[in-house]
């Protein structure tokens, strides 16, 4: 099943408006491959510019959040209407940044994820295990437990990121063993959930210090079918190479 792969920026509390801009304008003036798919998500306030100048490009956006409720009393949150009237087509769920420092569960992840998907977003469902857990051999369980979550959400508007949260910001990024594991149990699961035909078709994508230099060895493996990039996709030119990277594995190289 040939899926085409995802390369997603997550850039996190990074990047004003102008800064996006001057990003995304540098990113457009390389030469990059048809395929992988890329995905910019910057900060809401900077998604009005980013629209603007990604207008015609190839280049998805995307938020890093979206709230489940269409309005009301709910300060801070956005709304999924409120991200589409921008042309916004994507929004990331239940990064464990959300989850470890803003409280978020699998049951608020999924119903982010519902509102989004009802909006018409593609909604890309973070999950991963901490490093105390795959120290104690809970890695497919917390794995299995965060997946399920995401039963009852269409699997034709959904991206898995699989982000071990040992691995985020850390430098440190699961082995290509270990990410093959992860992504194979999660497909398996998926196909539980769905079928088999949906969970072939689901992209999953692994996060956590992927960089030009490790993307090759993970991006090549055959359930990992791109990745959500945080440090890395801040600097053209790294983001570039990791979409290169992507290319050639697309590729066979
Ligand atoms: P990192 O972040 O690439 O900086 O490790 C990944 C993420 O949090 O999505």
């Amino acid at each position: 099943m040939a899926r085409t792969p995802l390369i997603a920026g997550n850039w996190k509390m990074n990047k004003g408006p102008e800064e996006s801009v001057a990003f995304l304008e540098a990113l457009l003036s390389q030469e990059l491959p048809e395929a992988p798919d890329v995905l910019v998500c910057p900060p809401y306030i900077s998604l009005p510019a980013s629209a603007m100048i990604l207008t015609g490009s190839s280049v998805l956006l995307g938020a890093q959040s979206v709230h489940w409720e269409e309005s009301g009393a709910f300060t801070g949150e956005i709304a999924a209407s409120m991200l589409t009237e921008l042309g916004v087509e994507w929004a990331i769920v239940g990064h464990s940044e959300r989850r470890a420092l803003f409280g978020e569960s699998d049951a608020s992840t999924s119903q982010r994820a519902a509102a989004a998907q009802a909006a018409g977003l593609v909604a890309v469902y973070c999950l991963g295990e901490t490093l105390e857990q795959r120290e104690q051999g809970q890695t497919m369980q917390v794995l299995e437990q965060q997946v399920s979550a995401a039963r009852d959400l269409n699997p034709t508007r959904l991206v898995v990121a699989y982000e071990p949260v040992w691995a985020i910001g850390t430098g440190l990024n699961a082995t290509p063993d270990q990410a093959q594991e992860a992504h194979a149990f999660l497909r398996q699961r998926l196909a539980t959930l769905f079928s088999d035909e949906a969970a072939a078709k689901i992209r999953i994508l692994y996060g956590g210090s992927l960089k030009p230099s490790n993307a090759h060895d993970l991006l090549r493996l055959s359930d990992v079918d791109g990745g959500l990039i945080g440090g890395a996709s801040l600097d053209v030119q790294s983001f570039s190479d990791i979409i290169r990277a992507a290319a050639d594995c697309a590729a066979g190289a």
